[in-house]
């Protein structure tokens, strides 16, 4: 006999069996609804991309274009690359079509991104993420909203004020701090890339970084905070939203963001770290254009999300889209049961039946295994009568119910 086949998926990614597919559906929902609240409307592209889109002036440096890029050369020699990210596709999209589009332009997509990374808590090489980009405004008020968003979501998901953090950082600010220090592009690119590790290195090896780069670590100070920044916190603190705080060393790894940054980090001490984020990128489409069109937005990964709520017991328990299970008593009852059925699923009710190949207990254990929650026994007497026995799988309580009955009984 031949080797049979691995039954594992591939190393990083995840197979979404019915309660997995649920809860994914569930953070897709959630997401959708907060977001297209706010004026939000979808759009999609492909997973594939030709590789120099990720391989643009700027992009050259980065971690995840050399190192965690999933690229092959396609059978007619193009490169192609399954999209690590979704700001660049969605930017070259509205280049493409920047006459037509309205600006302000609010968009969102829940997109899977691969991205080669070391499988651990928190970080696969494949995940869903939510994107929530505004093009065509300058304005500080574009920042807040998007910041604002962030933090709505937290809340639709069930997260109180104190259960996580946004941090927001400056990438202006850094560069500016750049500019009084005379570093050039390597050297501030080097200041960036010891900001964003922060949290990863020593505060020794941190502190040598600085020094090397002749910053003093004092212009670093939470207390200095850029008007620009004090005055949206200001505005936060008004609508009584106080979580919102200013942290100079956030800055984000990709070398596209140009101004405001921001990263939502969860509080409870077994899972303190990053949760999402996001920030100004105001180039990027200058990639396909002269004209920049300026760009505002954040990412927020399923994985991440998902161990937040865990850890806090806010995942919803699973119920299954099929409200009724129909146990049938023989094999030559099951057309008369799919009769039954069909009238129920034209009440809106969704059915599924068995072939009443199985005893009765049996099928009720599978119903059960599908936490399908309620059952309906399809038998001799049941159809001559008009009466159906119906159980109720989560409590095993059982009641008589007439036919005509049904729907309004599953509806309740
Ligand atoms: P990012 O920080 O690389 O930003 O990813 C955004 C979020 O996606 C992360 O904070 C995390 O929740 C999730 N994520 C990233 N990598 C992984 C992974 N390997 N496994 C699981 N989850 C992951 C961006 O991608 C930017 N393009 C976001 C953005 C949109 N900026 C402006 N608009």
């Amino acid at each position: 006999m031949s080797k049979k086949l691995s039954t594992e998926s591939y190393k990083g990614v995840r197979d979404f069996y019915p309660e997995d597919q649920a809860l994914l559906n569930y953070l897709c929902a959630t997401m959708r609804s907060v977001v297209e609240r706010v004026g939000y409307v979808e759009y999609h592209a492909s997973i594939l991309e030709p590789s120099e889109l990720y391989k643009s002036k700027g992009a050259d440096n980065e971690e995840i274009i050399n190192d965690q890029s999933y690229t092959f050369t396609d059978r007619g020699g193009r490169e192609v690359t399954l999209r690590p990210e979704m700001t660049p596709t969605v930017a070259r999209m509205v280049a493409a079509r920047r006459r037509e589009l309205g600006f302000p332009l609010r968009l969102y997509s829940i997109p899977n991104v691969f991205r080669y990374e070391r499988p651990q808590r928190g970080r696969l090489r494949e995940h869903w993420q939510l994107n929530v980009d505004l093009f065509g405004s300058r304005s500080a008020a574009a920042d807040a909203e998007v910041i604002a968003v962030a933090y709505g979501l937290m809340l639709a998901f069930g997260a109180r004020e104190s259960d996580f953090v946004i941090k927001v950082g400056s990438r202006t600010h850094i560069n500016s701090i750049a500019q009084d220090h005379r570093l050039d592009d390597a050297q501030t690119k080097k200041l960036l890339g010891l900001l964003d590790r922060k949290d990863k290195i020593s505060e020794t090896d941190f502190d040598t970084g600085l020094r090397e780069l002749g910053v003093n670590k004092s212009v670093l100070s939470p207390s200095n905070v850029p008007e620009d920044i004090a005055k949206m916190l200001q505005d936060f603190g008004e609508a009584g939203i106080n979580n919102i705080l200013y942290d100079p060393t956030v800055v984000r790894g990709f070398a596209y963001y140009t101004g405001t940054v921001f990263e939502v980090f969860d509080t409870h001490p077994d899972n303190n770290r990053a949760l999402f984020g996001g920030g100004r990128y105001d180039n990027l489409t200058a990639l396909f254009d002269d004209e920049a069109l300026p760009g505002v937005g954040f990412g927020m990964g399923d994985v991440t999300i998902k161990d937040f709520l865990s850890v806090r017991g806010l995942l919803p328990p699973y119920t299954p889209s099929t409200q009724v299970y129909l146990a049938v008593v023989a094999p030559e009852l099951a057309l008369r049961a799919q009769t039954l059925a069909g009238a129920l699923r034209r009440a809106g009710v969704n059915v599924a039946v068995d072939f009443g190949e199985k005893k009765l207990g049996d099928q009720i254990k599978t119903a059960g295994k599908h936490k399908i929650p309620w059952l309906v026994v399809v038998g001799e007497d049941e159809l001559a009568s008009g009466t159906f026995k119906v159980k109720n799988l989560e409590t095993g309580a059982e009641e008589p119910v007439a036919e005509a009955d049904l729907p309004a009984y599953f509806k309740k």
